[in-house]
């Protein structure tokens, strides 16, 4: 086996790419947002990628990284896929991650991994425990029906999608930004996120290869912006992908949320989209009920996981 840095040319997303394929082939790669984050990574962010070959076959990736999305201090993220074949490199690789990870000196490590995938046994035997769970869930568009779901807007709310907004002037994004921030603050979650800086959320959501302003959907009030759901495109097929939906507090169990999500579905529809996908935590009663309604089916969780202390390994 020899392990070796990941190059970030073409040659290296693909291998990586196959692996994630032959790994877990109903979750393939989404390869023009996986370039996108390591583009748009913050400053002082840590990112370390490797290959796995043997007899010079690539077989596996291993990463530790800043956690893309909430990177908090002190905590990396790890993870790694193996073909089929190479699973028993498992242990290898955990060996070399710990010496690799050492002289960071994290004090936590993440994972997050579906249940159903060997990863989450093999994370569990190295003592990491389970901090909570997301549902991803399909919408079937093909058999939905929205008619029993649709009500009147509150008076004084207005839908509209991003492309119908200002939404390349800084004072409208800062009002996106300001109402994200809020909203994200809000999703339960086992612990607080640490939000981007507005300058990192501008670039990743503006030069997202996946977004879509016709597809991204704000509840306006007056100039207000009081809530908000987004569709990206996807690099599965027939399918748009669900970012944040929220609503700020003043203007909860008005019927917002739900009306959002119909605008959204109806666009998909339009757009030919056969699939909506979502993914939400397992606490999240109010959002989950929505899903529900519109007859959104989960699948095996997505399960985060959290190592501490990280066990030493100098090299
Ligand atoms: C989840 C959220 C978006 C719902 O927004 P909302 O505008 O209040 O939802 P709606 O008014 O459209 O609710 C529609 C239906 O969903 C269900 N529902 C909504 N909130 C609920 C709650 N707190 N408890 C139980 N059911 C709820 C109800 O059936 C409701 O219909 P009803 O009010 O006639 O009973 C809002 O609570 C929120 O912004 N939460 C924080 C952000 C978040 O967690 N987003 C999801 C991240 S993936």
């Amino acid at each position: 086996m020899r392990i070796h840095p990941f190059e970030f040319t073409l040659e290296h997303y693909q291998a990586y790419a196959s692996i994630r394929q032959a790994a877990h082939p109903e979750s393939p790669l989404n390869l023009a947002g996986l370039k996108h984050l390591d583009q748009t990574r913050a400053e002082g962010d840590l990112l370390e990628r490797f290959l796995v070959e043997q007899n010079g076959q690539v077989v596996g990736m291993l990463e530790y990284a800043t956690p893309y999305y909430d990177p908090k201090p002190g905590a990396l993220e790890v993870q790694y896929y193996l073909r089929p074949e190479a699973q028993n490199l498992q242990a290898q690789l955990w060996d070399f991650l710990l010496e690799r990870l050492t002289p960071h000196q994290p004090q936590e490590l993440w994972a997050q991994v579906r249940e159903n995938w060997p990863e989450y046994r093999f994370w569990l035997e190295q003592g990491f425990t389970e901090v909570e769970r997301r549902w991803p869930s399909v919408l079937d568009l093909a058999a939905f029906d929205p008619t029993p779901l649709v009500r009147p807007l509150p008076p004084g709310i207005a839908l509209a999608s991003l492309s119908e907004l200002p939404w390349q002037e800084e004072g409208f994004l800062r009002a996106l930004y300001e109402l994200e921030i809020e909203l994200l603050g809000d999703v339960p979650a086992a612990e607080p996120i640490t939000p981007w800086p507005f300058e990192v959320w501008q670039k990743r959501t503006l030069e997202d290869p996946n977004l879509l302003p016709e597809g991204f959907f704000v509840a306006l009030e007056g100039e207000r912006l009081v809530g908000v759901s987004m569709l990206f495109k996807s690099h599965r097929p027939q399918t748009l992908q669900t970012g944040l939906t929220g609503v700020r507090k003043s203007h909860r169990r008005k019927g917002l949320a739900l009306a959002l999500k119909l605008r959204a579905a109806a666009f998909a529809k339009a757009y030919g989209a056969r699939y909506i996908r979502t993914s939400n935590h397992q606490a999240n009663r109010p959002m989950l009920a929505i899903n529900e309604a519109m007859g959104f089916v989960k699948e095996p969780a997505t399960v985060f996981l959290r190592l501490s202390p990280v066990p030493q390994r100098p090299g």
